[in-house]
């Protein structure tokens, strides 16, 4: 941490109980230093999602990919396993591989022509004469980030060897990603469709903020509730453009601690029988995805119940999103740029015609001319804009802050929940931010 940041105390910043409520200063969106300090402390010192076991099928795919600014490689080895090494030559530091994929046995140093295997190995060192009884050898491997957790496929990492467990840290957001998967009749989602990017002007906070919320539906993506309902609605009146299904008494926001949150949608969707609507997942109460996801759990009426639940909304701090038929992952580049990416969440084991049925659907949401995320993307960057304007001054987080209650989530997990429209969800970033921002 340099001098600068040291003088932050965000313990003054994000004031839970303020005379007007629960409160957060728009400094933390707009300080550079702060960011610097964000980097360090969750990114480079927390667990972080870094890709998915479903992006390398084979021995020798790979990905480049970054943990806060740290360069990595994702790579499947020639003994299978998939490890996460830095991308950093052991000689003098090049970076070894330029590309963002592929598929290769080994990667060679273009500075001095050092040859490290797919599993990280030094292979072979150039001119190995001149180097004395130093000669290199196994210590020159390539450096493995020294810790990695998988959960049902998506793969995570945390560049320092201690602190908090992996099964603590992703908590109540496990049993969420599982439900997720429990979709699929092979019980996992692939990625292997590819992503796209996108650079948005804006803190990456608002991304986390933004995957939980609600209350903003109806308003910045009036056009596209509109055209989706007269698609899909059988009953016109019952759409998700009437404000009353937004304000579903089923429908919850959950804190779920860590910063994870989650719209909770599978009671008001099983409530809807068959009729999916505002949080529907392509393809997955066709008849076939059910009778395949009930072969493999063995209980067509459990398989039915969760196709009926759906998915939910479910962000996973500080970087991970699952949303409908799509995964979306964040990159912090600077306190006002993020990149964001958009894989298509195909369904192991479902047909070709199902999960091309979603690559068209994540294409139409969230696409370059799609039609949900350039508008929340616009909004980003409005609110980097707006919050500019000086003097800069306090957001308030306060809906449903009144009704805020601990309560049982459909796994028995007892959570901070309110109402779908409501903030909870952004309060919970928030102290568990605080938290980590604060800690020593
Ligand atoms: S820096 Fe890689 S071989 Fe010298
Ligand atoms: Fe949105």
């Amino acid at each position: 941490m340099n001098a600068h940041t040291q003088r932050v105390d965000y313990s003054t910043l994000i004031r839970e109980d303020a005379p007007e409520g629960f409160l957060v200063h728009s400094r933390l969106y707009l300080d550079e230093a702060i960011f610097e300090d964000e980097i360090e402390r969750i990114y480079h010192r927390g667990w972080v999602y870094v890709g998915h076991e479903s992006e390398l099928p084979k021995v020798g795919d790979y990905r480049l990919r970054l943990i806060g600014r740290q360069p990595v490689i994702m790579v499947r080895g020639e003994d299978q396993r998939i490890r996460l090494l830095l991308n950093r030559c052991t000689h003098r530091g090049n970076t070894i591989c330029q590309r963002e994929r592929g598929n290769t046995k080994f990667f060679r140093c273009a500075y001095h022509g050092w040859v490290f295997d797919n599993t990280g190995a030094l292979r072979e060192a150039t001119h190995v004469s001149g180097w004395g009884d130093r000669p290199p050898g196994e210590a020159q491997h390539l450096f493995e980030v020294p810790r990695m957790g998988v959960h049902r496929g998506f793969i995570f990492a945390s560049l320092v060897s201690d602190g908090v467990s992996f099964e603590d840290y992703l908590g109540n957001a496990a049993a969420y990603l599982s439900r997720y998967c429990d979709l699929a009749p092979g019980g996992e989602i692939d990625l292997s469709a590819g992503r796209h990017g996108i650079t948005v002007d804006a803190n990456w906070k608002m991304q986390l903020e933004n995957l939980t919320d609600a209350y903003h539906a109806e308003y910045v993506h009036a056009s596209a509730l509109a055209q989706f309902a007269s698609l899909s609605a059988t009953d016109k009146k019952a759409a998700f453009t009437d404000r009353g299904d937004l304000e579903n008494p089923l429908a919850m926001q959950r804190d779920l601690g860590g910063g994870h949150s989650v719209l909770d949608s599978f009671t008001s969707n099983r409530a809807q029988g068959d009729k999916l609507r505002f949080t529907g997942s392509t393809g997955t109460l066709l008849p076939e995805v059910i009778e395949g996801v009930a072969q493999r759990i063995g209980s067509h009426e459990k398989a039915q119940w969760l196709a009926r639940g759906g998915p939910c909304h479910i962000m996973v701090f500080p970087n991970l999103m699952l949303l409908w038929d799509a995964v979306r992952v964040i990159q912090p580049v600077a306190h006002s740029v993020t990149h964001i990416y958009y894989h298509p969440a195909l369904l192991k084991g479902a047909s070709e015609a199902v999960n091309i049925a979603r690559i068209r659907a994540q294409e139409g949401g969230f696409g370059p001319a799609g039609f949900l995320a350039p508008d929340d993307m616009e909004m980003f960057e409005r609110s980097q804009a707006g919050m500019a304007v000086r003097p800069d001054t306090w957001l308030e987080l306060n809906r449903g802050r009144h009704i805020e209650r601990i309560e049982d989530d459909d796994f028995g997990q007892p959570v901070r929940t309110c109402q779908n429209l409501d903030e909870v969800a952004q309060r919970g970033i928030w102290r568990h931010y605080k938290t980590v921002m604060t800690a020593e």
